[in-house]
């Protein structure tokens, strides 16, 4: 099924898999796209189906995203930049806060606003080909959907200020060292088996108990909130639940537990 111009959409048995495709524009995101991907995600949020991960990887071998579509850098200003900067953030911020696991699947280019939209996922499988940076000072800015943030919450602060000081490019190999990746296969189709691998073992888990993982290790960045009364709040909310009941219940009788989510 797909309703869209700039992605693909993929509905599979048990995940969602959104592929951009402008790979004549090495999948750079311009404004539409970031929409599409946000209506999409939106339209994954209000589904009914039991769906236990997403997959977001770029079309064809040569990029993943190579970051915000330049071409678009004519129209903004100072006037208009915060908004052009908002748009992205929502964007990341949404995926990194998804009910359920995101994947980057990485191959080729990821560059800037692509390097970005890979550290909102919450895991990256990169393949040998990928390359990562933040290139934005080449163009006389600095990383804008939350670049400055993520790359030093996840690889720490003295790399990460290198890279996007030096808008160095670098292997994946080197970004699997750094922490900035999970894994790094061969090719795309490895990658993908790979995703697909983890998404079933989240299968397996109380979907409830997966969100509320995420939620409790993004509080840790959220400002004001005290990660670890988090924790104990939504360990509780866990307590509440028949998966929590069906899991300890499973362990007793030595039978894997079959979780509904409720
Ligand atoms: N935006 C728009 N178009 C892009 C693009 C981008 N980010 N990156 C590549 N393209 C286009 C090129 O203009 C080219 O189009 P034409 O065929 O019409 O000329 C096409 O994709 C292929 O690119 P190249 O011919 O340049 O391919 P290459 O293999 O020689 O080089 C590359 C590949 C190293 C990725 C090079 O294209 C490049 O440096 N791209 C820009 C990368 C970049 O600076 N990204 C950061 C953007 S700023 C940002 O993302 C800010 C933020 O935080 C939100």
């Amino acid at each position: 099924m797909n309703n869209y111009n700039n992605i693909n959409v993929y509905k599979k048995d048990f995940y969602f898999h959104i592929e951009i495709n402008r790979p004549k524009q090495l999948n750079a995101l311009n404004q539409a796209t970031i929409k599409e991907i946000d209506s999409c995600l939106n339209a994954f949020e209000k589904n009914n189906k039991r769906y236990f991960g997403i997959i977001i990887s770029g079309s064809g071998e040569k990029s993943f995203v190579a970051g915000a579509d330049i071409t678009e850098f004519t129209q903004v200003n100072k006037k208009n930049s915060k908004k052009f900067c908002k748009k992205g953030h929502e964007l990341y911020n949404k995926i990194e806060n998804m009910s359920v696991p995101v994947i980057a699947l990485v191959n080729g280019y990821a560059l800037g606003g692509g390097c970005e939209l890979a550290m909102a996922c919450h895991l990256r499988i990169a393949t040998k080909n990928a390359t990562f940076s933040q290139p934005e000072v080449n163009l006389g800015l600095i990383p804008g959907y939350g670049g400055t943030q993520r790359l030093i919450q996840i690889i720490g602060k003295t790399k990460g200020l290198e890279l996007m000081l030096s808008a160095e490019m670098i292997s994946s190999s080197i970004a699997f060292d750094l922490g900035l990746v999970n894994y790094v296969l061969e090719d795309k189709k490895q990658a993908m088996d790979k995703a697909l691998e983890l998404i079933n073992i989240f299968k397996r888990k109380s979907p409830i108990a997966i969100k509320n993982v995420i939620k409790s290790v993004n509080s840790f960045y959220d400002n004001g909130v005290n990660g670890f009364d988090k924790e104990i709040e939504l360990f509780s909310e866990c307590c509440d639940t028949n998966d929590f009941k069906e899991g300890a219940l499973a362990f007793i009788e030595k039978r894997c537990p079959n979780f509904k989510g409720d």
